[in-house]
């Protein structure tokens, strides 16, 4: 112990710990960046910098870091009910007034759907694997066995278990893993700027990805075809919104075919999109909702999968031949997670951080083109609510990208880190995303994007050096 008491801390933590979706070469050689604290939209690093995270971590810290009331909501509840299995019929309070709380929200939010019920679990990937199987036992139990394959997209991202991470469609989460495994079929991302053909609009764009989706179902047969799995704002992928009649045309399909929608909420849910959730920004009508983040403001780890109507009549119907629903984890449904959701719920409703995120999208948006609108390597602008994306190309007027193998966005987030702002620098295309606590000030978007923007023309010889090749 003396011994490790000399090193520091990046050194103790290379030296033991195997980093998520991290380069091991680079932890090896550059060590960790240690962050060791936060407060409302910064972090602090180690050498006592504050920097202005605009990515929430993940995503995620909707409400912002160091709220008291979760966490002596949190304090609370582990003092009183530390722990309570809900298997075999157990219930809790506070697990009770959550599932009751988050079917009343998404229902009032949500009008064009009908759910029935909320099942817990613990992260966004757990979510979209439960929905894997919810899938597969409503049509096993319906009498169709056969019908069990997924649809998904190129450039999604569902998680990384083995079959969320099948889910998933970019490549390098599959990369020596023996991923997808079978049944999981990926179709075309829905991004125009990046995918759609010169002069396409994107209705017509539209069209062609819905035909494509057509002729998968009709090739592989839609009695073999379960379930179709979207997030309502593709984020991992690049910030790709949904191209215009995308989700009611999917939908008919959907519906001609007897296929599920499975909406990803994970990233949308919660206020993200300026509204409640992403299904009521789109008027889409899901068959299960996968919820994570945003649920607690990852102060504690849970998720949640709302199932409609027609599964839980299925379920319901056949329960008494079937048995057990044999499907839940040790922290399904996990008190202290429940109190700390139900007191972010509180948060993001008392403080209006959806109302927020609504009107914080012009001065993201706004100040993002403001400032880089024109820059030569910069081909895209684009995003919804508090979510946003920066696309790079290595010439913008011809929308010549920047060579395979190159990381132009995490040139510039390296910049952005050293200038005192977080971005993500995304894992499919060249795209920094953008999506700040949805207690975000103005004026701390300003400062922020002024920092980022700071960022790319510092790495401008860079990427210049880059785009000649
Ligand atoms: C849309 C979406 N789905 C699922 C996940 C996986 O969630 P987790 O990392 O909690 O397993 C993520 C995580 O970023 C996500 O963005």
């Amino acid at each position: 112990m003396d011994n490790l008491r000399n090193l520091s801390i990046a050194e103790r933590d290379a030296a033991n710990h195997l980093h998520p979706v991290s380069s091991i070469h680079d932890v090896l050689t550059n060590g960790p960046a240690v962050y060791t604290g936060a407060d409302g939209v910064e972090v602090f690093t180690e050498d006592g910098r504050r920097l202005i995270d605009l990515g929430a971590g993940l995503w995620c810290v909707n409400v912002g870091y160091g709220r008291a009331e979760l966490a002596d909501a949190a304090a609370r509840m582990m003092r009183n009910q530390s722990f309570q299995h809900l298997f075999g019929g157990a219930a809790c309070p506070a697990t009770a007034e959550l599932a009751e709380r988050l079917m009343t929200q998404f229902r009032e939010t949500v009008p064009t759907s009908d759910m029935a019920r909320v099942f817990f679990g613990n992260s966004g990937s757990d979510a979209n694997d439960s929905a894997i199987k919810l899938v597969r036992y409503y049509n096993n139990l319906r009498g169709l066995p056969a019908k069990k394959k997924i649809v998904s997209r190129i450039g999604a991202y569902h998680g990384v278990t083995v079959a969320s991470g099948s889910l998933t469609g970019i490549a390098g989460y599959h990369k020596a893993f023996d991923l997808p495994i079978d049944g999981v079929l990926h179709t075309a991302c829905p991004h125009h700027y990046g995918f759609a053909h010169p002069g396409e609009s994107e209705a017509a764009f539209t069209d062609r990805l819905i035909a494509e989706l057509e002729e998968m179902i009709r090739r592989e047969g839609p009695a073999t075809i379960a379930a179709f799995i979207a997030e309502p704002v593709m984020g991992t992928g690049g910030v790709f919104l949904p191209p215009e009649g995308y989700f009611p045309k999917l939908q008919a399909v959907l519906d001609r075919n007897d296929i599920l929608l499975i909406i990803d909420e994970v990233i949308t849910g919660f206020g993200r999109t300026g509204q409640w959730f992403g299904c009521g920004t789109y008027g889409i009508r899901p068959d299960i909702v996968s919820l994570a983040k945003g649920l607690t403001s990852a102060y504690f780890p849970m998720s949640a999968s709302i199932i409609s109507t027609r599964i839980w009549e299925v379920l319901t119907a056949t329960s008494a031949e079937t048995g057990a629903f044999m499907h839940g984890f040790t922290y399904s449904g996990h008190p202290v997670g429940s109190a700390v959701a139900l007191a972010n719920l509180d948060v993001i409703e008392g403080d209006g951080l959806v109302e927020n995120a609504r009107r914080q999208e012009a001065v993201l948006l706004g100040s993002l083109r403001d400032r880089l609108g024109d820059h030569p390597f910069i081909g895209d602008i684009r995003g919804v609510g508090l979510m946003a994306g920066v696309e790079f190309m290595a010439d913008r007027g011809a929308k010549t990208p920047f060579a395979a193998g190159t990381a132009p966005h995490r040139i510039v987030a390296k910049h952005a880190t050293a200038g005192g702002v977080l971005t993500r620098a995304l894992p499919f295309l060249p795209v920094n995303s953008f999506s700040p606590p949805l207690s975000i000030t103005e004026g701390q978007i300003e400062e922020g994007i002024s920092r980022y923007a700071a960022a790319v023309n510092a790495a401008m010889p860079e990427l210049q050096a880059l785009a000649r090749g």
